[in-house]
């Protein structure tokens, strides 16, 4: 209760004035996410193994490396037998959750395929906590993940400015139609997830202030969100890596702040820009990680940015790393549990979160 008095001081212009602050005011700021995160979700960090299924995609965003006019990757897709191996390495793992994620397709064996295997899991791993990624579905697909058994969904507005939206996609895909999947999903009973790039190219640092406000109006959560890094092979350079770095790492800060109880990642993205982005993400206020247990075969075909870290790891190096680098920073590592949204219980219950 203490903290709403805290937490309700912070305006819009707070952040903007200090987004980009460094040295001691920034770990000032880090130090002030971490409590909030310890009172609110505790010094607990969960893991979603990510199963990166497929990088077949329709959609061609002018940032990202599995885009389809990229010719370079192999472009592959999982069995169901792959799948079911890498969720059962999560499950002895003692990873409480998986993320199926991969490239957007809409056509029926795809959403056949999807709804499949997310029923198949859910029968032989029951305690297993699912998210997909699969990207923007109608409505009726929707319900027919949500009720094979995927009661997680993840899906980045990318920016929460429509204008900006539009210089990061090509004209086939639309913001509004976006935002319509948000809204299906929560109102459909999915944990709702989003996210954007961080440092962009054409974002502005009141775009990104508006991003947090975006996620708060929107009542996500979970967060996932990260720096952009430029891909060799995509239309969209740029930007300044450093400064991406720690724009990120304060848009963790501050969102934890505005929304104690949501549960946020330290992204893989982070670490591809410092060789401890993952555990500077925890120590700013994140609560989630997502260690790969994509077969190693595949890694390399699923590079959205340059520099992804982990593809020359097997999932059991990553499951050893990654514990040792949360227990680095004085958190917990927690095994065989979900590890669910509380903002998400707190929302359903009372109509509302606050
Ligand atoms: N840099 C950083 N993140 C990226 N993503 C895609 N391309 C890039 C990039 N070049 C992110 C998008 C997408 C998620 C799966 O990966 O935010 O939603």
């Amino acid at each position: 209760m203490v903290r709403e008095i805290y937490i309700s001081k912070i305006s819009r212009e707070e952040i903007i004035n200090n987004l980009l602050v460094g040295g001691r005011e920034q770990k000032e700021l880090h130090e002030r996410a971490s409590v909030i995160r310890d009172e609110n979700v505790s010094r607990n960090v969960y893991f979603r193994g990510l199963i990166e299924f497929s990088n077949i995609c329709k959609n061609d965003c002018y940032y990202c490396g599995i885009r389809k006019s990229n010719d370079k990757p192999e472009r592959y897709s999982m069995s169901k037998e792959e799948i079911l191996r890498a969720v059962k390495f999560c499950d002895r793992a003692g990873y409480g959750s998986i993320v199926l994620q991969s490239g957007e397709r809409n056509d029926v064996g795809f959403i056949n395929f999807v709804a499949e295997i997310v029923k198949e899991i859910k029968e032989k791993f029951p305690a297993m906590g699912m998210t997909l990624c699969v990207g923007e579905q109608n409505k009726a697909t929707y319900r027919r993940f949500f009720e094979a058994g995927a009661h997680r969904y993840l899906l980045r507005i990318e920016t929460s400015n429509e204008e900006h939206y539009k210089k990061l996609h090509p004209k086939e895909m639309n913001f509004k139609d976006r935002i319509k999947c948000l809204e299906n999903l929560k109102d459909m009973g999915f944990q709702l997830g989003t996210g954007v790039m961080i440092g962009s190219p054409f974002q502005t640092i009141e775009n990104l202030v508006d991003d947090l406000f975006f996620f708060k109006e929107m009542d996500v959560d979970m967060v996932g969100m990260g720096p952009f890094i430029s891909h060799q092979h995509t239309p969209l350079k740029g930007g300044d890596e450093t400064k991406n770095f720690n724009l990120s790492l304060n848009m963790i800060a501050y969102l934890r702040i505005l929304m104690p109880d949501i549960n946020i990642a330290a992204t893989t993205a982070l670490q591809a820009l410092h060789p401890r982005g993952r555990e500077l993400g925890l120590e700013a206020g994140a609560n989630v990680i997502m260690p790969l247990v994509t077969p190693k075969k595949y890694r390399e075909n699923y590079q959205l940015y340059d520099n992804k870290p982990c593809i020359e790891e097997s999932s059991d190096e990553c499951l050893v790393c990654i514990t040792e680098r949360i227990k680095s920073v004085g958190l917990k590592p927690k095994f065989g549990e979900k590890g669910d949204s509380l903002h998400y219980f707190r929302r359903v219950k009372n109509g509302c979160a606050d």
